[in-house]
């Protein structure tokens, strides 16, 4: 972008924000384009967000009908798996019929607009059509990460009263299996509910089928019919529910609706990575996640733009993965996570000078702030010091990226995401909630306003979403995240400061870690708080207590292990557990966690005044076991 195309765009949203907004939405094909764009209010007593709520649209026919005919026989996914050159391509027309046979299939079960279907795949061609076909349906799918358990697969399953799920026999990464529909089967022995679970095949095993409940796709699929007609949906009907990690409880399920969610990824797909007839997209994000349905699927078939589905990880079959596989297929654009650029950095220059990357033309990174050491090898070694990085700030929750510097219009500062996008309105906040103005100032980060992607509620619970987003400073939706507005204006995330950690780019809740953790019956107490990580960015210190006469061991570090895998998924195992005599705690019983935090991060001349703590001789010992 140029900095005259940016600052006209700041300015058209100045001028007329209604016209602005509806202007971004003619970027889709709508049945009956909205008259209406944003309305909204985050005050309490009349809460409510709304975009273009008078639209009428299907999106699957956003990322596939739209490109029919004219470029049926283009590519519009790269399916690359586990072992490097054994993908195939997919087409628009193939995917299309894909989406079809599935949704007819769903359809036969009883899937219909509003129903709840949940998706536990892996990274392959059907998974995005299993995704397609439920927004082609009118259905509102929830995708869960392969990593996570059966119990957390459970516990969404019926938080949301899915009665379909769709999977897979099992899922590869790495070179090993992960036994998918066994993970179902376990699921549904938990949560009741489930009617049908399909079966889409991955490695061929051999699994149990449940007679009844289960089919096996590649027994009805030639059968199916490759023509389902979009079902109509309004742009606030909800499109998906996607759970996320927060402060507090369970995860939470953030809901995302059709109209505004589809404008916005489409605007910032076309903004930020200014698609080209000849690219090749490549996000590494799982479409577990929300990188992965905005930027690996939604966006790229939005705009037309092959995007490379990969199920394997950037460590396999070695650290020259990710480099090899761009000069195989020709990548023009990678969009990556800072804890996998740290993960290849440690490897040195060798595996990345061993290719040519020289199709590539954009570098991007997501999921956690990237360090500038990070970010220089990233522009150096990867981009050969020649490419720009997109450093995209952005949340679960907002649907699609709200920060980040624009190559040609913003200057790179290596670390910084820079500034916001057209239409966004960024401010800092201290603590008793008041704005802080000028700049080199750091608060908390709030936005001002709505935008088309916002998440609209918590799934079953409207008034969780109010509280955890619109309270703490009213008026204002708050993002959970620390910053700093350095001299020139530019921002600088500097991580959560709520209790999330961010493991490699991974929200995890430090609550269900802990309540994982009580779990055992050994453990009286447990309090999890982040620890700085040279590859993870943060890792997991968790201090349990035990209960009286218990002795801390290293078979009972394996069994509390097992009960997290167990209860979230091996993704939030601890990097640490310390045996703690007890955990400093306030006159009234709580738990003080910035001295924990202190202790985990070595800042032990940091612990600030443990004179008020119940049994200020709790940190003393605490510090002698770190
Ligand atoms: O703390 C911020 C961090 O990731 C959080 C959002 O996590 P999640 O909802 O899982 O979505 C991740 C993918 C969009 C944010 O609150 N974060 C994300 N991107 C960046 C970032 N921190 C710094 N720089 C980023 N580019």
């Amino acid at each position: 972008m140029t900095p005259e195309s940016l600052a006209a765009l700041h300015a058209a949203h100045a001028a007329d924000p209604h016209a602005f907004w509806l202007n971004q939405a003619r970027r889709l094909v709508w049945e009956r384009f909205p008259a209406t764009s944003g309305d909204w209010s985050f005050d309490r007593s009349d809460f409510h967000i709304r975009w273009y709520g008078d639209g009428v649209l299907n999106l699957s026919v956003n990322c596939l009908d739209r490109h029919l005919p004219a470029r049926a026989d283009d590519v519009a996914l790269l399916f690359e798996p586990d072992e490097p050159g054994t993908g195939r391509a997919v087409t628009y027309a193939e995917l299309h019929a894909e989406t079809c046979r599935l949704a007819n299939l769903l359809k036969e079960r009883g899937v219909g607009r509003g129903d709840r279907v949940m998706i536990y795949l892996p990274m392959i061609p059907e998974a995005a059509a299993a995704m397609l076909a439920c927004a082609r349906i009118g259905a509102v799918h929830s995708v869960v990460f392969g990593g996570f358990s059966p119990e957390s697969l459970a516990g969404r399953i019926e938080d949301c009263g899915a009665r379909v799920v769709v999977t897979a026999d099992e899922g590869v990464r790495g070179g090993k299996t992960i036994p998918l529909k066994a993970n179902v089967d376990e699921a549904c022995e938990i949560a009741a509910g489930v009617e049908t679970v399909i079966m889409l095949t991955r490695t061929g095993a051999e699994v149990a089928l449940r007679e009844g409940r289960d089919l096996r796709y590649d027994d009805h699929r030639d059968r199916l019919s490759i023509d389902c007609p979009p079902e109509p949906m309004g742009a606030e009907d909800p499109l998906f529910i996607l759970y996320t990690s927060g402060s507090t409880g369970k995860p939470k399920g953030v809901v995302h609706t059709t109209g505004g969610y589809a404008v916005w990824v489409a605007t910032t797909f076309d903004w930020v990575f200014e698609p080209r007839p000849d690219d090749l997209f490549w996000c590494t994000a799982d479409i577990g996640w929300i990188t992965g349905h905005s930027y690996t699927l939604y966006g790229p078939l939005m705009a037309g733009v092959p995007t490379v589905m990969f199920d394997g990880i950037p460590t396999y079959p070695d650290s020259s993965r990710l480099w090899e596989t761009i000069d195989r297929l020709g990548v023009t654009i990678l969009y990556t996570a800072p804890t996998a650029i740290r993960a290849l950095m440690r490897e040195g220059d060798g595996p990345v000078r061993k290719h040519r990357r020289d199709s590539l033309r954009l570098l991007g990174t997501v999921g956690e702030p990237i360090n500038p050491e990070a970010w220089r090898w990233y522009h150096d070694v990867v981009g050969d010091g020649r490419l720009p990085i997109v450093d995209t700030w952005w949340q679960t929750e907002t649907g699609g990226v709200l920060m980040t510097p624009l190559p040609g219009a913003t200057r790179m500062k290596p670390g910084s995401a820079t500034r916001p996008l057209p239409g966004i309105e960024p401010l800092l906040v201290d603590p008793q909630g008041q704005e802080i103005m000028g700049d080199d100032v750091s608060g908390n980060l709030c936005l001002r306003g709505s935008w088309p992607g916002q998440m609209r509620t918590v799934w079953g619970d409207p008034q969780r979403f109010i509280d955890t987003y619109f309270v703490t400073y009213p008026g204002l939706y708050f993002t959970g995240d620390g910053c700093r507005r350095d001299a020139d204006g530019d921002y600088w995330i500097t991580g959560r400061v709520d209790d999330v950690i961010n493991v490699s780019g991974h929200r995890i809740g430090t609550a269900e870690v802990e309540s994982a953790l009580v779990a055992h019956p050994l453990v009286a107490e447990a309090a999890v708080v982040p620890a700085p990580h040279d590859l993870k960015g943060q890792a997991i210190h968790a201090f349990v207590t035990l209960n009286a006469g218990e002795q801390g061991s290293d078979p009972l570090r394996a069994e509390l292990n097992a009960e997290v895998r167990k209860h979230i998924g091996a993704l939030a195992i601890p990097e640490r557990i310390q045996f703690a005599p007890g955990l400093p705690k306030t006159r009234s019983g709580k738990i003080m966690r910035r001295i924990l935090r202190k202790i985990a991060e070595g800042q032990l001349d940091q612990l600030g005044d443990t004179s008020t703590l119940a049994d200020p001789g709790v940190v003393e010992a605490l510090v002698r076991d770190r």
